[in-house]
């Protein structure tokens, strides 16, 4: 394809995508106009007085300039930034550099941003190491989670020493090292790259954005936890991992690397808003996760690490998955009605509808709705689960929205979308933790500018004064 056909495609793309974006903004704002506006935040005088639930519902843990969510109003916000806003005018890696360094990037700092990102998703012996673990049988969120470790094994002392041997620490990723072998003539070991950057001659990485360490360690993260999740899909199909393309974006290439298939501009411009929309979510439970481990001054990727593990389970991640399964065993629309009735006799719950914060309609899933719509016109079994999920929300919210504040969730239209890029679904919490990385890490670093390792108090409710009784006697 030539370049001009591709952008134009590109463009419009682009322009199909912010369309359906200002319109899901422009009727979330009407339907929401008449709940009142939150009371905005003041300065916070600790202690605080809160009322708190079980699992620390309504605690107030800490301060954050980084996201706000509100609930009644429908509002998801980025460091001030409105979530429609950015999903139509930005790019995933615009918002990765908004969410870590609290503003969005100038020209020069976006295209070091972008060049480091792409750089770093160069992770060889991450994936050789990798590829040594049975990842094929690995649950998709434990092998991301070891991958994550294994990136990690560069900070330890041996390879330190080697970094000062060189005489230049970079206290970050193996990729900022040399490979241990280096590929000759046409014959390479199977998982080991020839990489361009790591060519004699490459230019060096641009230091206008690197801070500090956990910085560095930051932007490893958000470019490796793509690579590994992508190289884990990759290895679950029997096939070995390829390197990323310097033409595509970061969402562009986490499919290629994901699918070794070209993503069209249509693809690439949807998961890039898919990332942005699960970028940050409030003190939900695996960005608490993370700020746990790093409060205690464990590493950032020890931190991330744990992030991954809390987003496993499926009361947080994975909701998108049941999504699919429902869907397909209604089967079509016609048969909503009568599964859904059964359904609420046996006093089910519908996945992907109602949502702990969210009483109005979720702002990812107004996103998500029309770009499922408009993915799934070009494929059979997509277009059915749409029409059957549009016919299902018909009915729910008719019985569930005003009664009870339950609507769509990001989780019911996401699968759609993932399904239609022919991603499998055990993967699909996968593209969440893709995204959520660089959430997590902005949290962290914000936290441990005013460290306090986290404490809360359980009320011990057991028993006094037991007699202790020898095994023997028992
Ligand atoms: N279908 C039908 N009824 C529902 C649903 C649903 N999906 N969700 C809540 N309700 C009803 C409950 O039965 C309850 O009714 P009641 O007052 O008559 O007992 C009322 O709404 C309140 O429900 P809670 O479970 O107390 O709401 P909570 O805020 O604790 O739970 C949750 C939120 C867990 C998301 C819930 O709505 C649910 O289980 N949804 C389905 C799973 C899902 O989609 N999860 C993904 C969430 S998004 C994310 O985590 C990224």
């Amino acid at each position: 394809m030539s370049s001009d056909t591709t952008r134009q495609q590109t463009a419009t793309a682009d322009d199909q995508i912010t369309r359906i974006i200002l319109e899901a903004r422009e009727q979330a704002y009407q339907e929401t106009d008449h709940e009142p506006e939150p009371g905005l935040t003041a300065k916070v005088e600790w202690p605080v007085t809160c009322t708190v639930g079980p699992g620390l519902e309504g605690a107030i843990a800490c301060e954050s300039k980084i996201g706000y969510v509100n609930g009644s109003k429908g509002w998801l916000i980025y460091r001030g930034y409105d979530i429609f806003d950015l999903c139509a005018y930005s790019s995933y890696e615009e918002v990765a550099f908004l969410l870590l360094h609290g503003r969005l990037p100038k020209a020069r700092e976006f295209d070091a941003f972008k060049t480091t990102l792409f750089r770093r998703m160069y992770i060889p012996e991450t994936q050789r190491l990798l590829l040594s673990f049975p990842v094929q049988d690995m649950n998709p969120m434990a092998a991301l989670r070891l991958g994550t470790n294994l990136m990690r094994q560069k900070q330890t002392y041996r390879d330190r020493q080697l970094e000062e041997e060189r005489g230049r620490l970079i206290a970050t990723d193996e990729d900022s090292i040399p490979m241990e072998t280096r590929p000759t003539g046409k014959r390479r070991p199977v998982f080991q790259f020839i990489s361009s950057m790591l060519r004699r001659g490459a230019a060096p990485e641009p230091d206008v954005l690197v801070g500090s360490d956990e910085i560095a360690s930051c932007y490893n993260l958000i470019a490796g936890v793509a690579s590994i999740a992508a190289t884990i899909g990759r290895v679950r199909e029997g096939r070995i991992p390829i390197e990323p393309a310097p033409d595509l974006s970061f969402a562009g290439n986490y499919l290629y690397m994901l699918t070794g298939r070209r993503p069209t501009p249509l693809e690439e411009r949807v998961m890039d808003v898919c990332l942005i929309l699960h970028a940050d979510h409030g003190m939900n439970a695996s960005t608490f996760a993370s700020m746990v481990v790093a409060s205690t001054l464990s590493d950032i990727y020890l931190a991330i690490g744990s992030g991954i593990s809390a987003l496993s389970g499926p009361l947080h991640g994975g909701a998108n998955v049941e999504v699919i399964k429902m869907l397909d065993e209604i089967g079509s629309p016609g048969a909503v009605s009568k599964w859904y009735r059964a359904a609420q006799e046996e006093k089910k719950k519908v996945m992907g509808f109602g949502h702990r914060v969210y009483k109005a309609y979720d702002p990812r899933a107004r996103i998500l709705g029309p770009l499922a719509k408009l993915l799934a016109a070009e494929s059979g079994h997509a277009s059915k689960l749409y029409a059957t999920a549009v016919a299902l929300e018909k009915e729910v919210v008719a019985s569930l929205g005003e009664k009870k504040k339950i609507f769509p969730n990001v989780d019911f239209y996401s699968g759609i979308v993932y399904e239609c890029m022919q991603i499998p679904a055990e993967l699909y919490t996968t593209i969440f933790a893709v995204s959520r990385v660089a959430g997590w890490c902005a949290r962290v670093i914000e936290y441990l500018a005013n460290n306090r390792i986290f404490r809360p108090r359980a009320i011990y409710t057991g028993s006094f004064n037991e007699e202790y009784v020898p095994v023997e006697k028992r």
